[in-house]
């Protein structure tokens, strides 16, 4: 059984861009409601941990760089089968394959500074919450 809970970060490009409201706003307008929200900031290693499962992969020090090149947010959604639901309404990794009307096609520039980061399992949104927020910071 799928569970409730993603997790998601407006990463800084997007902040930079000035798309945080329009994207929190599309975040609810989507259905997910907001357990727990925070404007904050990785640090290379905060970034490095966070992105540790793709270190093998050829754009992991870009990504490294880039995710703490700036302030971003972090989310935590509820929605019924939440992890699936805000993968399809954020859209594809690549901004150009992205279907029309989703976080990526909207608000992406490019397949790094791809607007938003959505957990792709139910394990690691709880692990990828647990990295940002405690406990009394989820609702
Ligand atoms: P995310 O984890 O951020 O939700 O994105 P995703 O599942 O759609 O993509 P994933 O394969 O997990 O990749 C993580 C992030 O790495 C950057 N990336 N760059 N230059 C490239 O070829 C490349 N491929 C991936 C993107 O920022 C992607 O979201
Ligand atoms: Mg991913």
């Amino acid at each position: 059984m799928s569970g409730n809970i993603t997790f998601t970060m407006i990463k800084p490009k997007a902040v930079a861009d000035g798309n945080m409201g329009n994207i929190i706003a599309k975040i609810i307008e989507g259905g997910f409601s907001v357990k727990a929200l925070k404007f904050t900031r990785l640090t290379k290693n905060d970034a490095r941990k966070f992105y540790a499962v793709h270190k093998e992969r050829p754009f992991y020090n870009d990504l490294v760089s880039f995710m703490s090149s700036g302030p971003i947010i972090a989310a935590v959604l509820e929605k019924e089968n939440a992890v699936e639901a805000y993968r399809e309404y954020i859209g594809s990794t690549n901004p150009a394959d992205a279907a029309e009307g989703t976080i990526r096609k909207l608000y992406a520039t490019s397949i790094e500074a791809n607007a938003v980061h959505g957990s792709d399992s139910d394990e690691n949104a709880r692990i990828e919450a647990n990295f940002f927020f405690s406990q009394r910071e989820m609702f």
